[in-house]
């Protein structure tokens, strides 16, 4: 059991937990400080000049957001562990959990490197991973901290989880449920957010302006998000459009239930097109077309129809939605106020071609950064 895929009351207990540090009272500065911590880290890095995979410079940054979030602390620069992650991660990103060599290296765990020699061995990794998480929460751990802001207190300091159980496992897969889906979908959301606006110069500098008019010159808020219309909408529609997560987890009805002309009786595994929903014509008219201002009112208000659920709904909701909206905005205002994006050879931006990871992932690519003081110099 953990939250993913888990059921019963020890995905409940487990959920509870897991949802009590990223939606308490308070969380949303907490993220703001540590994404803030984070950006400053990164500006240096996006300032090199040439192409570049923006991925592999986001990636440590990333990490080091949902590892605070887990243990309190993140990892210093070229600290071995991270390193180590970081090579996990890329792997992970060569699997395509829709293929048949995948599907049968899960099936077959004992068999997988004689059936799919050139997949990575994924229950491999996930031991390897696991014991990278019960380093972290040994009670001697040199990271360990008791602060009740972290994950891993909050399930050590729990008298409900001692009671349902004997050991570590459940905290331990909780950990790692939290670690890949926050990592994985806070990653692809930058990465579709940045090739659309590659894709579309001119809403690019009208984002600019936004950002010029709104905040000019210094560190963005989480305040500010509400005078940001156009950078807040743009991430919705990104979120609408790239369905990163393309289903709900799967779900079984616990009642007889009728839905328009389906009887699903009790005990139905029922899955949620979010990908459908994105796309439905009656609700987002055009809707292959990225256009953040169908999401903008007449007043300039973001509005987000009940027709938008990229996270999900009910009690199985998304419990990293809150940290996630925080990132990405507070990333990326940042990075438009500071650079413009474009691709690496003129008129020719990268591909939308995606493959199903842990979510659906673009393949790499590269781009320029260009500093936005010498795009005004160059032009004064
Ligand atoms: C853009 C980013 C993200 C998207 C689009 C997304 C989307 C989703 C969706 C659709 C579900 C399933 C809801 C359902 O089955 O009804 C889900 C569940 C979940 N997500 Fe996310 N997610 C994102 C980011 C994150 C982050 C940053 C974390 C953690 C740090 C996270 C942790 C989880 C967990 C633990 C669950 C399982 C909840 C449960 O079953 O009780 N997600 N997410």
């Amino acid at each position: 059991m953990r939250i993913l895929f888990g059921s019963g009351s020890h995905w409940k207990l487990n959920r509870k937990l897991a949802s009590s540090i990223t939606w308490r009272e308070g969380s949303q500065k907490a993220f703001e400080a540590m994404f803030r911590r984070e950006m400053d880290a990164i500006l240096p890095n996006l300032s090199k000049p040439g192409p570049m995979c923006l991925s592999d410079v986001i990636r440590p940054y990333i990490v080091n957001v949902i590892v605070t979030v887990l243990r309190g602390h993140r990892y210093p620069d070229d600290d071995p562990e991270m390193q180590h992650l970081l090579k996990v991660l890329t792997r992970l990103d060569d699997v395509d959990l829709s293929s048949m060599s995948t599907l049968l290296a899960l099936a077959f765990p004992r068999a997988s490197s004689k059936l799919c020699p050139s997949s990575p061995n994924l229950h491999a990794i996930s031991s390897d991973m696991q014991s990278v998480v019960r380093g972290w929460i040994k009670p001697d751990a040199p990271t360990r901290t008791d602060k009740d802001s972290t994950l891993i207190s909050t399930f050590t300091q729990s008298e409900e989880y001692k009671d349902q159980n004997t050991d570590d496992k459940e905290m331990v897969q909780s950990m790692l449920d939290m670690f890949f889906g926050g990592v994985t979908s806070s990653m692809s959301v930058i990465e579709y957010l940045v090739l659309f606006l590659v894709h579309d110069p001119k809403l690019q500098t009208r984002i600019q302006e936004e950002i010029h008019r709104v905040i000019g010159k210094r560190q963005v808020t989480l305040e500010d998000r509400e005078k940001l219309p156009l950078v807040e909408a743009s991430i919705i529609e990104t979120l609408r459009i790239g369905s990163i997560t393309t289903s709900s987890l799967p779900h079984v009805s616990v009642e007889d239930t009728q839905i328009g002309d389906y009887h699903i009786p009790k005990g139905t595994s029922v899955v949620a097109s979010l990908y459908s929903l994105h796309r439905d014509p009656k609700h987002f008219p055009e809707p292959e077309v990225f256009k953040p201002e169908r999401h903008i009112d007449a007043n300039g208000v973001v509005t987000r129809p009940k027709s938008f659920l990229p996270f999900g709904v009910g009690p199985r909701l998304c419990v990293g939605d809150t940290m996630v909206r925080v990132g990405v905005f507070m990333f990326f205002t940042t990075i438009m106020q500071n650079y413009t994006i474009t691709p690496v050879e003129v008129g020719s931006p990268p591909p939308f071609s995606s493959r199903l990871r842990i979510v659906r992932r673009l393949e790499p690519y590269q781009v320029l950064l260009v500093p936005r003081d010498s795009e005004l110099k160059d032009t004064n």
